[in-house]
């Protein structure tokens, strides 16, 4: 079937189909998306210029037959890119060998290859003088360029005093530290040595920073003296000293000094700028065999302890690098501004690794949306003059409820693509961003991935610029992305507008190998759950067409600004409190977080402290262990829990009592005890 034809009859399908989404079209001008997409698969038959690789395939007439080339024929698809996009040390001999069932995940067999001369050396010839990191400090007006020479310079003088103190190639090195050069310089130092690096969000307690050492096993930190973020002082030092004392698994903790200040040094510290002006400026870069670990990344699971999600080199950085550009339609010299924390994925994937790669200019933001006040964002987008900006749907949605006059008093002609990701983004927020923000001119790009995903799954756009855009959903799988929807028996949903548990069929090169020291935990967490697919844990629902729309975690994890954090996780540190006999936690909507966390608490018998004191220690003790965003927002405190015979509690249930919306609370006569649910809802009732 001709091309627009093929187009026109699924829209046609999609209009006939789906009355919700005929809405949001008509809404919009329809005649004018229909033809926009007539003209888009015309468009996108020019392959050639955004996959240059494909050049003399002449098949190959649309986005559509290159997204079934990277289904049908993921070894052509991903060898080409892997090779043309990445520069080797020695060629891979196969491109692919993966086996879902047993979670091993191999890209790029016998290849060999340096993450940092990737990101750095090879663009110094051409274009050694163009700005790879502008640092954006808390202050506004004070932000520092540092060229592609620049960050060679820091890199190599890094990496030779990482090797010069011992650091080895396998060994784990933790990263304490803010959104910087120094950061971004650290990660690709320990990559050219062959060091993997384990970055952890440098606002996370002692016991959490702990806690992620003791499990890798690492013998090196690299932090600074102190910070300042949102006008505040954070003394980074002190936290890696307490946290030291509790890992004595550390032998070596460098210290750069990022702000003019003394802090103690101790017997293991390092004086980082010290010893990197000692350093030689030039550092060999180790081969690295493609399967070998680049980094590692903890994130929450539904249970136990944070899991080290392992990425390789070989796969993760092709799939960074083909994400980056073909998501966000990259344009060489343009300013790409993603303003999470490197401590998170989305600062691995879409601060460095994806921009670096392709030679890009990226930001490193060190500020908060509100600092100094919430014009934070936009003052930044046209002092830098930012041409993508990449945001989480929480700041929206907290920027928002500043209203307009923030936005509009800054210029923000320079942007051109407002992507976003961590959560769903709701229509009010959508709309924001697109019609305020963005002037109606720029295309919204809501990106659907994890941790464990290393970059982009599903986003509206992956290389068909004119194709529309729907509103609130991420749309559409990337190259290689083979989404499913499962039901609960784990059969595979075929018809439209169901909801269902979203898996990934087939492999795809930025998958993560494994958990650090825990592969049977790798298995069991996503590969047992259904057969043969990746379990994403996540729900979904698929709009005609092939558009899917992202309905939250299924699973026991929270979402709280974006930042995933296991229930199990706050309830081990609530049940630690000496008043706590057990507690159970869920999460409930939240205007700006998304999410809230609800903690239902029940206290040990003849507990005569006071119950404001008790819940003041027991935020306290969250934020101590885990994170200030993992504070309950709620505590209620409940005589019992609905608990079935078998003593499962019903999760269900305290969701809903929650949410307020405790009038359907469905079948509740399998619970040992019913009467304990109106007792919850009455508590509830008191406290909101
Ligand atoms: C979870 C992954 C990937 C970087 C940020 C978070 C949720 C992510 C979206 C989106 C709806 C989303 C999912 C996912 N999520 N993007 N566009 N729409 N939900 O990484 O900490 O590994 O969390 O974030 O629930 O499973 P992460």
């Amino acid at each position: 079937m001709a091309g627009p034809v093929r187009i026109h009859n699924i829209l046609s399908n999609l209009w006939s189909k789906n009355a919700k989404l005929g809405k949001i079209l008509q809404a919009g001008n329809w005649e004018g998306e229909i033809q926009r997409c007539l003209r888009s698969d015309i468009a996108s038959a020019i392959t050639t210029t955004s996959f240059p690789e494909f050049d003399s395939s002449p098949q190959l007439n649309s986005h559509l037959d290159l997204y079934k080339l990277s289904l049908e024929k993921p070894d052509i698809f991903w060898g080409k890119l892997a090779r043309s996009r990445l520069t080797w040390s020695k060629d891979f001999d196969r491109v692919s060998d993966c086996d879902l069932s047993n979670g091993l995940i191999k890209w790029f067999i016998d290849g060999k290859i340096n993450a940092s001369v990737n990101c750095v050396d090879r663009h110094l010839d051409k274009y050694g003088n163009r700005v790879a990191l502008i640092w954006e400090k808390d202050e506004p007006g004070q932000e520092e360029y540092i060229t592609y020479k620049d960050l060679s310079l820091l890199v190599n003088k890094l990496s030779n005093s990482l090797k010069n103190h011992g650091v080895k190639r396998g060994d784990r090195v933790a990263i304490y530290l803010p959104c910087c050069p120094i950061a971004v310089a650290a990660m690709l130092a320990c990559t050219r040595i062959g060091a993997i690096h384990s970055v952890v969000f440098a606002g996370f307690s002692s016991e959490a920073l702990a806690g992620r050492i003791l499990d890798a096993r690492a013998e090196t930190v690299i932090t600074a003296n102190e910070d300042v973020r949102g006008g505040k002082l954070l003394n980074l030092k002190k936290t890696v000293d307490d946290a030291v004392a509790k890992a004595s698994c550390v032998k070596r903790v460098f210290v750069y000094d990022l702000l003019d200040r003394q802090v103690p040094m101790n017997k293991l510290d390092i004086p980082l700028n010290k010893v990197m002006s000692e350093s030689s400026g030039e550092s060999e870069a180790v081969p690295m065999d493609s399967l070998e670990s680049l980094f590692m990344l903890y994130t929450s699971g539904s249970t136990g302890k944070p899991k080290g999600i392992t990425h390789s080199h070989g796969g993760y950085l092709t799939y960074a690098a083909v994400t980056f550009k073909h998501v966000f339609d990259y344009k060489e010299e343009e300013r790409f501004g993603c303003l999470a924390d490197i401590g998170w994925i989305t600062g691995h994937s879409y601060v460095v690794y994806g921009p670096l790669l392709n030679g890009a200019t990226t930001v490193l933001f060190s500020s908060t949306p509100t600092y100094p006040d919430p014009g934070r964002y936009w003052e930044t987008v046209e002092r830098l003059k930012i041409n993508h900006l990449y945001i989480a749907p929480t700041a929206l949605r907290l920027l928002l409820k500043g209203g307009d006059s923030w936005v509009t008093k800054y210029n923000r002609s320079s942007l051109r693509k407002l992507g976003c990701v961590g959560e769903p983004l709701n229509h009010e927020a959508f709309e924001w961003y697109r019609d305020v923000i963005g002037e109606k001119r720029c295309d919204v790009i809501d990106t659907w991935w994890q941790t464990e995903t290393g970059g982009i799954c599903i986003a509206p756009r992956p290389s068909n610029p004119d194709a529309p855009i729907y509103p609130a959903m991420p749309m559409r799988p990337f190259f290689g992305i083979d989404p499913v929807l499962l039901d609960s028996a784990g059969q595979v949903i075929e018809e439209d507008n169901a909801s269902g548990s979203l898996c990934i069929k087939r492999p795809w090169p930025g998958m993560a190998q494994t958990i650090y020291g825990d592969h049977q935990r790798y298995v069991e967490t996503y590969y047992q759950p259904f057969a043969g697919y990746y379990y994403t844990g996540d729900g979904a629902v698929r709009h005609p067409g092939g558009y899917y729309q992202i309905t939250g975690r299924m699973d026991d994890v929270l979402n709280v600004s974006g930042h995933r954090l296991g229930t199990g996780e706050i309830e081990d540190v609530l049940d630690d409190h000496h008043a706590v006999a057990e507690s159970a936690v869920v999460g409930f909507p939240h205007d700006i977080k998304g999410e809230g966390i609800y903690a239902y608490v029940i206290l040990k018998d003849g507990v005569s402290e006071s119950r404001e004191n008790i819940i003041s220690e027991l935020r306290q003790m969250t934020k101590k262990r885990l994170a200030s965003y993992a504070q309950p927002d709620m505590i209620q405190f409940t005589p019992g829990l609905p608990k079935t015979r078998s003593g499962k509690i019903m999760r269900r249930i305290l969701r809903k009592v929650a949410a307020s919306s405790s009038d359907d609370l469905g079948d509740i006569s399998t619970l040992a005890d019913p009467s304990i649910v109106d007792v919850i809802i009455k508590n509830h009732d008191k406290i909101v």
